[in-house]
């Protein structure tokens, strides 16, 4: 069933595992993402971003394609429907008004006075209708679509910050920027651990670790282990996909059917996402 993240992120934190965020770009990885948590019994939260969404045609073409493609695969683990880095209050109501059962407000790139007074107002709105609200703090490096933080402006985030808007907002989970970042690392991802401890017992919510591609496993067991209960991967999926459609194009020069590539896409992305529930923990645990 199509669920918000709340349940599914405090049962996670209870079974010490993580649930994947897998960000769709198309019809392909929405079909791959659904057909890898039933495979695998997991829960799921689909990440749609504003611009995967202009892409794909807008939040309400999004909420009917996933709405269609549960039933018609027969889905019985929970999915989430999560806007990614919403960027503004009006975006996120948009969002909630189409049907998504969760919204991420990145307030990060504002003070923490106005982080902590959008935030408020969204979980304000979420909140009346059941929907969940993630919230960030200090700031993502790298690129995720719109969204471009280059290394001087890359931040990590205070723990008493995060305890501040955790308690006067009421948002459900948090990501505070930790030294991950969007895109492939440049060497090790060097993720501070003390601080990610120290936010978790400050708050007490299920922590979020964007930037999931490239991240070592024992990095993220070592998260999980502190409290991370929401992984969030789109560059690995995106490379499985490009890589399976270079693939096929370059051993078969004569193919122009789009379902010859796009169908090899999906299996890729597929069987990358199943890795990723099976390393997060979060396979078998519908
Ligand atoms: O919000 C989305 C993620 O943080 C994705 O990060 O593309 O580096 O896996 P990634
Ligand atoms: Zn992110």
């Amino acid at each position: 069933p199509l669920v918000s993240m709340t349940a599914m992120l405090n049962k996670a934190v209870q079974g010490k595992y993580a649930v994947g965020q897998f960000n769709i770009n198309n019809l392909e990885f929405t079909q791959a993402i659904l057909q890898a948590a039933e495979e695998e019994q997991s829960p799921v939260i689909l990440g749609v971003s504003e611009g995967a969404a202009r892409y794909m045609g807008g939040f309400k073409l999004i909420v009917g394609l996933v709405k269609s493609l549960m039933e018609e695969y027969k889905i019985t683990v929970d999915v989430a429907i999560h806007l990614d880095h919403g960027s503004s209050f009006e975006k996120c109501v948009e969002a909630i008004h189409a049907g998504f059962t969760s919204v991420m407000i990145d307030g990060s790139h504002n003070p923490l006075e106005e982080n902590i007074s959008i935030t408020k107002k969204v979980v304000e709105v979420a909140h009346v209708l059941g929907v969940s609200v993630e919230a960030e703090l200090g700031r993502i490096g790298g690129q995720e679509d719109d969204l471009v933080v280059d290394d001087a402006e890359a931040m990590y985030a205070i723990p008493a910050e995060c305890d501040r808007l955790a308690k006067e907002t009421g948002v459900d989970c948090l990501a505070p920027a930790l030294g991950s970042v969007h895109g492939p690392y440049k060497g090790e991802p060097k993720l501070g651990f003390d601080r990610m401890e120290e936010v978790q017992k400050l708050t007490g919510l299920p922590l979020v670790l964007h930037g999931g591609t490239g991240i070592p496993t024992p990095h993220i067991q070592r998260a999980i282990s502190l409290g991370t209960a929401k992984i969030n991967v789109n560059t690995e999926n995106q490379i499985a996909s490009a890589a399976a459609v270079r693939k096929v194009l370059a051993e078969n020069p004569n193919v122009y059917d789009p379902r010859k590539y796009l169908g090899p896409a999906r299996e890729a992305i597929k069987d990358a996402v199943k890795g990723k529930m099976r390393e997060f923990g979060s396979s078998g645990k519908a």
